[in-house]
């Protein structure tokens, strides 16, 4: 420890947050603890770690300044601290030091990485935060099938759970439940305050197909596994939502491309990986979607077990997504965007939105065709990353959408809403 030096981080905020305290009144009253004392927390955007700091933690990092060594040895004899809490704020990534090899070493060379790629601060804080690995929704359904006396011991966590039903039952009980707990949801629709009276618009009048088109999008969970998805079908899919039909130097070296769909800058920072279900002549496993040459490269090889096992986990556990045949793992070349809008806050939000109308098209297209898709936000996105072999910081995961062939009648669990018309 003595020879190491040490910086703090430039990754990390802290806030305070209030929680309750047992005081010694609410310990012998056996009451619950009514009183509420402030901890601070810290937050990395470099670890993702989120915990509370004690009082020795902040005089540490109070007393390293930024952006400058320090030795450990004098940041430990001018506090009278331990080595124990430094090493602590090392692990987990709130102090950086001058190791060559090792964690702290990666996390160094991760820092320089991400102050390279120009994340903007907050967009950073909030993107490594909100991701999440092996999260199952359909958990307690499966320690329900577990806990049966037939000796079932119910499919492991991320199999294609085949309750489907149960699923969408589970989900609907839930929202019925915050229904219960929670004032009102906001209504619907929405009227300004101190807007005037709505002045009608006439009603458009004549029906084109691509107005038709617009109206029968909806999302499909559960597909017909009997028949596989087409080559053409898919190929269809993946050149008019993905691929490029035109491109432009915008600036020395840098190439705008026009695709189906805008995107912030025509730079088109989202790329497209298949996860091949059942599609035919298609062997099943996760492949690239090359814009360059409308192809499909392969990643890894899969069983069809597989391929479905990878989807239900990639989704959180949403088991009708296994029935799928094609899902798409749309990711963002972080730096594509960031490389022109440099440390701008905007460049995070105008990457999803990107990602957001890839996806309308791919819902249109497949509507067009006869074809059912989906769009899912609730993704497990380090267990895609690490599938996907990424780095985060350079490329990480948006979402992931699907298409496939319809059951005969659409199927379950697909939204059936009433007809509304504004009415005259
Ligand atoms: C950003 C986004 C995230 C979504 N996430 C999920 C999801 O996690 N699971 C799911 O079944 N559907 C998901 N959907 C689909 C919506 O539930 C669906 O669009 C909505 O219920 C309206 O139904 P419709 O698309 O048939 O009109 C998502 C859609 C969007 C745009």
């Amino acid at each position: 420890m003595s020879e190491l030096l040490l910086r703090k981080s430039a990754l990390f905020t802290m806030r305070f947050q209030t929680v309750p305290a047992l005081g010694v009144g609410d310990l012998l009253s056996g009451q619950l603890a009514t009183t509420t004392q402030e901890q601070l927390v810290a937050m990395s955007s470099l670890t993702g770690c989120h915990r509370r700091l004690s009082g020795e933690e902040h005089r540490i990092l109070s007393h390293i300044p930024s952006g400058q060594w320090m030795p450990a040895a004098q940041v430990a004899g001018d506090l009278a601290v331990s080595n124990g809490a430094i090493d602590a704020l090392l692990e987990d990534g709130f102090l950086l030091g001058d190791t060559p090899e090792g964690r702290i070493a990666t996390l160094r060379e991760q820092e320089e990485k991400m102050l390279a790629l120009d994340w903007d601060d907050f967009a950073a804080l909030y993107h490594v935060q909100s991701r999440v690995h092996d999260l199952d929704v359909a958990a307690p359904l499966r320690q329900a099938a577990a806990m049966q006396p037939t000796g079932d011991q119910g499919p492991p966590p991320g199999a294609p759970f085949q309750d489907f039903l149960a699923l969408g039952a589970q989900m609907s009980a839930e929202l019925h439940a915050k229904s219960e707990h929670f004032d009102p949801p906001p209504p619907p629709f929405h009227k300004p305050r101190n807007a005037e009276p709505v002045q009608n618009l006439p009603l458009p009048e004549g029906d084109s197909a691509f107005q038709a088109l617009l109206r029968h999008r909806k999302t499909t969970r559960v597909f017909d596994q009997n028949r596989p998805l087409g080559l053409q079908e898919l190929s269809t899919v993946l050149y008019y939502t993905f691929g490029c039909f035109g491109h432009i130097e915008l600036a020395p070296g840098l190439i705008g491309l026009r695709k189906t769909s805008p995107s912030g800058g025509s730079l088109h920072p989202i790329e497209a990986y298949p996860l091949i279900l059942n599609v035919e002549n298609v062997h099943p496993g996760i492949y690239h979607y090359d814009v360059e040459r409308h192809g499909l490269s392969l990643l890894r090889p899969m069983t069809l077990e597989e391929a479905r096992h990878h989807a239900v986990t990639f989704t959180l556990g949403q088991s009708y997504f296994g029935s799928a045949h094609a899902l798409v793992l749309l990711t963002a070349r972080w730096f594509r965007n960031f490389w022109k809008y440099r440390k701008a806050q905007k460049s995070y939000r105008v990457i999803h939105v990107d990602a957001g109308h890839l996806s309308q098209t791919l819902y249109l297209l497949c509507t067009e065709m006869g074809l059912g898709a989906f769009y899912t936000g609730a993704i497990n996105d380090i267990n895609i990353e690490q599938a996907l072999d990424l780095d985060p910081l350079q490329e990480g995961v948006i979402g992931v959408a699907g298409c496939g062939q319809l059951l005969p009648g659409g199927g379950p669990l697909t939204l059936e809403t009433l007809p509304y018309v504004p009415p005259r």
